[in-house]
């Protein structure tokens, strides 16, 4: 049986002192042994977030990472620093760091290698715009990010592993993907494993839905069979991420 993961995305909201307050916050309301909670924040947050999250059940994760060790790479975050501070979960490939930051499929690749050298576990994101959608190619486009991200990913490695599905449409729009379509991207992410790998893999690997969870979505989209949680955007920062952890209570 696989353990639910839901984690809050933060994104470029919430400074030091904001983090402190919110992670004091929600502390409360999202504790539920049956999940495992992690709060993905800027770098500068990671530090006083995880001294707040301290006795709690959250763990803190990293939105981001960059692929090399260290060096001259101003501005980067480099794997050690992160397991430094006690980061254990990383998001990477976001949609939005693919469209403002130029991240591809390779990259994405490299910094999942990275991060498992030095075990930390990626949320490998992956997800279709509006477009592809409409076009009837949404299951090809998540299989090639897919097999490309895990290119040179042990099966080990692979199993634990979390895959975000995130249509692009959905993200930040309000506009819930049904919890039909939503399973139905993340059952042929889970067969694309069992082809690249094999069933034991794919039945191990967690894959998240994410794209405007709220407190009222949360209980039907982590119902489905092959959806093992949520990666939580805007509803992350409010109380409501309360309700999504606790959505089967
Ligand atoms: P959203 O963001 O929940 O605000 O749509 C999700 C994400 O981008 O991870």
């Amino acid at each position: 049986m696989r353990k639910k993961i839901i984690a809050g995305n933060w994104k470029m909201n919430m400074t030091p002192s904001q983090a402190v307050a919110l992670v004091n916050e929600l502390k409360p309301l999202v504790a539920n042994d049956d999940v495992d909670v992690v709060f993905c924040v800027p770098a500068i947050d990671i530090i006083p977030a995880m001294e707040a999250a301290k006795g709690s059940n959250i763990q803190i994760g990293a939105e981001n990472m960059y692929f090399e060790e260290k060096g001259a790479y101003t501005g980067e975050i480099s794997p050690e620093m992160l397991t430094d501070a006690g980061v254990k979960y990383v998001i990477i490939g976001h949609s939005e760091r693919r469209e403002y930051f130029a991240e591809t499929d390779e990259t994405v690749n490299k910094k999942i290698l990275k991060a498992f050298e030095h075990g930390i576990t990626p949320i490998v994101c992956c997800g279709e715009t509006l477009t592809q959608r409409e076009q009837g190619i949404t299951i090809d486009w998540i299989r090639q990010q897919i097999k490309i991200a895990f290119q040179n990913v042990t099966a080990e490695q692979a199993a634990s592993a979390v895959i975000a599905y995130e249509p692009i449409w959905a993200i930040g729009t309000g506009k819930v993907a049904t919890s039909e379509q939503a399973q139905e991207v993340c059952a042929a992410i889970r067969a694309c494993i069992a082809e690249v790998y094999d069933e034991a893999t794919a039945a191990a690997i967690r894959i998240q839905y994410g794209g405007s969870v709220s407190a009222a979505s949360a209980p039907e989209l982590f119902a489905m069979a092959d959806i093992d949680g949520g990666l939580v955007g805007g509803a992350s920062l409010k109380p409501d991420f309360g309700k999504i952890v606790n959505y089967n209570k």
